[in-house]
């Protein structure tokens, strides 16, 4: 039997990267996939290209009402929510005495009020169906420890390791798990970006930076999204259900906690 037959799951910001990750081994293990994303275009093909399985949803999680929707949304679809995977973030990093007002407002907005809110809108939905259910927060191992150019997403991704504790413990009464996966450097489109903004802060060429943090996974490599998508599932399925409110570091050794 799949570990996820018959489950409902919305992840968050699934139109590539982790989130896509976790989107393809969710259909694998038998869930339907809602995969919500700021790009409806990304979040289409996405779907398309993991089959019947999954479809999109146009979401901003910065917007309470196209959370409510989409939560919405994905009863009329699938008939019932039962997992929530929050992974949507955005990073940013500057000097502290840089930090832009625009980018901690947008920042906590998406990672911190997003995380929090879709929380609570699919909580609800959980509550209502009265039969528990799974969240799971994408924090970071950044929200482990300070950075000295990545004050405002680093905070970000502490605030989410704690609203993991406080929700984990309010909702455990409903039988839903609240935990969180804290994974390391892992490949992708958000590394290039980390990539570029510490290239102009540190005057390092392309890739430099990159390499760099690598030298120093003890794991030797930055993970492949496919790295983090087994505790994913073991979060998502019946096999968590005595874990609450837990943060795992998935991160090939960077972090000890
Ligand atoms: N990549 C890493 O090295 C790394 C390390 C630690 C933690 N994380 C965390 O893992 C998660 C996924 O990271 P990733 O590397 O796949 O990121 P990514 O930037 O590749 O993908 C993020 C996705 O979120 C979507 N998104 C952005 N704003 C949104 C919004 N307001 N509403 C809905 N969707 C929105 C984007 O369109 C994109 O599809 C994030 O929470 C990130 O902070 C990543």
């Amino acid at each position: 039997m799949k570990r996820l037959e018959g489950k409902s799951a919305l992840i968050t910001g699934a139109a590539r990267g982790i989130g896509r990750g976790f989107a393809e081994a969710f259909a694998a293990e038998g869930a339907t996939v809602a995969i919500a994303d700021i790009n409806l275009e990304a979040a289409s093909e996405t779907a398309a290209q993991i089959g019947d399985a999954a479809y999109p949803v146009q979401l901003d999680v910065a917007d309470q009402d196209s959370i409510d929707a989409a939560i919405a949304g994905v009863v009329v679809k699938a008939g019932k929510l039962d997992i929530l995977v929050n992974n949507a973030a955005l990073f940013d990093a500057a000097e502290t005495v840089n930090i832009t007002r625009a980018s901690y407002d947008r920042l906590y907005a998406v990672n911190v009020a997003g995380t929090l809110f879709t929380m609570q809108s699919a909580a609800r939905q959980m509550i209502k169906q009265g039969h528990g259910g799974k969240i799971i927060n994408m924090a970071s191992q950044a929200g482990r420890r300070g950075e000295a150019l990545v004050l405002v997403y680093c905070s970000t991704k502490a605030a989410v390791i704690s609203m993991t504790q406080s929700a984990g413990l309010n909702l455990i009464k409903h039988g839903i798990n609240v935990n969180a996966i804290a994974p390391g450097v892992v490949d992708g489109d958000h590394w290039l970006h980390v990539d570029e903004m510490f290239a102009k802060l540190e005057g390092k060429a392309p890739g430099e930076k990159k390499a760099e943090v690598e030298a120093g996974v003890p794991a030797g490599r930055f993970a492949v999204p496919s790295d983090l998508a087994p505790m994913a599932v073991f979060l998502a399925s019946t096999d968590s259900d005595y874990i609450v409110s837990q943060t795992y570091n998935v991160d090939g050794g960077q972090w000890m906690s």
